[in-house]
């Protein structure tokens, strides 16, 4: 049995967010059920498990506010938000990590800063960065806007407009991405090396430095236009920015991917024909509970500049990164890249929307050699497909080019009977609620190439720059919000689905491809898809599938979790998962929803070979209201890097240890049982003292103001 002590990286003072991270040693000694096919005993849940040792009623359940994991292991904290980071600072909302070893027990960790959770970020900002932000007074301004406000139409000179500014940029700074170097001690502990090469890149860099990042493909092509349909940010091919950085992938060359994912809640998603952006006024700037959106209102963004994957070399201080628009715009999840010498590259990434897509992007030319920096170059030229997936279980991926055929999924086969399609010729995309519509809309538009315009180049452009409606276009199956996207060790794919649930403005899945273990729609609680290409080839045309894996209660067929989410395969192909149930639904009892008995979000492992291939046994136990993300296991196997994000993040701060009783009925040996759960209310994490929080200045209770119709974003 392997020991192993973990050491968890905090992100904020209250909790807000943590990545953690464990080490083994080898020591001797165990006392695991023989029954156990894995090398650690189960951490206990409230949720009866087809893989315990004896499924029995537990009558009563005491859940913690803590990170929980099996005997013989234990976590460390390596840094939080505000900490010192190059220039900068430690970001907010952790997500994906990858360590890029430079030398034996030696590196640089890459972390993702996802976005900030509105109403926590303000409440503990000021203490944590020392900064005031002038709240009060743009709150007070936003009371009487309730579509939001477009700062970026205000005078320069406008002390709002600035006051706005100081707020957004206080949040961008807090997004992105990060470099830390890091070295393991004698002892055994990880510790940050504060190397040259440290360095934030945030949502605003290259706003009032040269730091701007860069951009290869098609895309760069519309972002070179001066004039166009829509609105032109005139800085070129040049970007300022990344946020909204989900989870990612590590190229075997050393080089990081980090995925753009919800950057439609700060610049407008939709573009016009030739791929220009809508105006910064399509997405104004305003304060809701979970969101301060339209962060890139006020600075005049570009929409079309966002959506994307970034690679970074971790080793390379002058590099912030370049956008490789082949790879698509749409909202990335993260990305899962294989990589096979004499063949060519493919990425596969998921549109974690409802109703989104699964990408491949392949490239023109062969790899060499897997760890040849220069393999970025192969990003620079290719042809991005998105799969459409039978019920049959085959599949095909369809080119995202010209030449390819109108053909879009009917409305009566999804969910929520509903498909976004581009929209000519006033640009963006309406919704199509018809199969009649449909068959009128291939009528009138032929090809992709009938919907974009621009040069050849420019037309290419434009369909990746729109990706995800022009997939919608020529038929690419609508999916059940497709989170991570990982290679096995065998060079087939496998795909976390967290949700089947339909959305009214996105979209919704495929009801012959998405249901439950008894056929039921819409299916909820998530699927684990195996994905295998045809021949096992990187470049096939066509594959096969399979679901590995269904959320659920055990009692009625899934596997023991609910809401997959990210995706990590050890070495022997072991899949382990994180999940994301949704912080309000969590150990919330309900008769027409399960996702309250799972208790806390959690980390599963699951062989996927042998007698127990698709048992989940669960490792982890994530603290109240936050979430596990980033899982990134060392390349010896001693180290697994894993992030905490929102701690409290429905709840806020727990007061005086108060604690909730709720009562579910469960199913344990096919008997339903009361079980009695005592809950914590709101998360003391990390420190786990009472009323341990960051900062004693409560939210302002000014008004905030109300919003009507925006695109809400699906949870990050
Ligand atoms: Fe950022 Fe889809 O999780
Ligand atoms: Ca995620
Ligand atoms: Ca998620």
């Amino acid at each position: 049995m392997n020991r192993r002590n973990f050491i968890i990286f905090l992100g904020a003072i209250a909790g807000t967010q943590a990545i953690a991270a464990c080490k083994t040693q080898v020591t001797s000694g165990s006392s695991l059920p023989k029954a156990l096919p894995v090398h650690f005993k189960p951490v206990p849940g409230p949720l009866p498990l087809m893989t315990d040792t004896v499924a029995e009623a537990i009558a009563t359940f005491e859940v913690t506010d803590d990170l929980l994991l099996p005997e013989g292991y234990e976590y460390d904290i390596l840094g939080s938000w505000g900490d010192k980071l190059g220039a900068s600072r430690f970001g907010y909302n952790n997500d994906y990590l990858a360590f890029v070893e430079t030398a034996p027990n030696e590196g640089y960790l890459s972390i993702n800063f996802e976005y900030i959770s509105a109403g926590t970020w303000l409440q503990t900002h000021e203490a944590v960065t020392g900064k005031k932000l002038p709240l009060e007074v743009v709150t007070k301004a936003l009371s009487t806007q309730k579509d939001g406000l477009d700062a970026y139409s205000l005078k320069d000179s406008d002390p709002l407009k600035q006051q706005i500014n100081a707020i957004c940029r206080e949040a961008m700074i807090d997004q992105g991405l990060g470099i830390i170097s890091l070295r393991k001690t004698a002892n055994g502990k990880w510790e940050r090396t504060f190397s040259k090469n440290d360095r934030r890149v945030t949502g605003i860099s290259g706003l009032d430095d040269n730091n701007h990042l860069r951009c290869t493909g098609p895309a760069k092509t519309v972002f070179r236009k001066t004039s166009g349909l829509g609105y032109i940010d005139k800085l070129g091919d040049k970007i300022i920015g990344t946020f909204g950085n989900c989870a990612g992938g590590l190229t075997p060359w050393g080089t990081v991917l980090s995925a753009e994912e919800n950057i439609q809640v700060q610049v407008p998603d939709a573009v016009h024909a030739d791929g220009t952006s809508f105006e910064p006024k399509a997405m104004t700037f305003a304060i809701g509970d979970e969101e301060l959106s339209g962060q890139g209102n006020v600075f005049g963004l570009c929409g079309n500049k966002y959506g994307w994957i970034v690679e970074i070399d971790p080793a390379n201080p002058a590099d912030y990164g370049t956008k490789h628009s082949w790879l698509g715009r749409y909202r990335h999840e993260a990305v899962g890249i294989r990589v096979v010498t004499g063949k060519p590259l493919a990425f596969y990434s998921g549109c974690d929307r409802r109703g989104g897509h699964i990408y491949k992007f392949v490239s023109k030319d062969a790899v060499k050699n897997p760890k040849d920096k220069a393999n970025s170059k192969l990003m620079e030229n290719g042809m991005l497909y998105a799969a459409k997936i039978n019920a049959d279980g085959t599949g095909e991926w369809i080119a995202l080019e010209s030449k390819t055929a109108i053909n879009p999924q009917k409305p009566s086969d999804l969910v929520g009977g509903m498909i976004n399609l581009p929209d000519r010729p006033k640009g963006g995309y309406r919704p199509v609620k018809d199969d009649s519509e449909v068959a009128k809309y291939k009528q009138q538009y032929k090809t992709l190439g009938d919907l974009y315009q621009g040069s050849p180049e420019e037309k290419q452009g434009a369909i990746l720059i729109d990706a995800h409606y022009a997939a919608n276009a020529c038929g690419a199956t609508c999916t059940a919000r497709p989170e991570d996207t990982e290679i096995a060790p065998d060079g087939s794919l496998y795909i976390a689905f967290t949700s089947g649930s339909p959305s009214k403005s996105d979209g919704s899945p495929d009801k012959t491809v998405f249901k439950g273990p008894k056929g039921e729609t819409p299916y909820e609680y998530g699927f684990v898809m195996h994905l295998i290409e045809d021949k096992n080839d990187p470049a096939a045309k066509t594959f096969t599938w399979k679901m590995m894996a269904l959320g659920g209660d055990p009692a009625t067929g899934g596997a023991g979790f609910s809401n997959p989410d990210n995706l990590m395969l050890d070495p022997k192909g072991n899949l382990w998962i994180v999940t994301d149930v949704s912080s309000d639904k969590m150990n919330k009892p309900s008769k027409d929803d399960q996702r309250g008995i799972f208790g806390n979000n959690t980390l599963w492992f699951m062989p996927t070979l042998g007698e127990n291939a698709g048992q989940a046994y669960r490792f982890a136990i994530a603290p109240m209201e936050a979430e596990l993300t980033g899982p990134f296991l060392t390349p010896d196997q001693s180290t697994l890097f894993l992030s905490i994000q929102h701690p409290g993040e429905t709840h806020g701060q727990r007061k005086d240890m108060k604690t909730k009783t709720e009562t579910f009925n469960l199913t344990a040996n096919g008997k339903t049982f009361d079980q009695t759960r005592q809950i914590p209310v709101g998360s003391n994490f990390p420190e786990r003292k009472p009323n341990s929080v960051p900062n004693p200045r409560s939210w302002p209770s000014v008004k905030r103001a109300a919003r009507s119709s925006r695109d809400k974003p699906s949870a990050p």
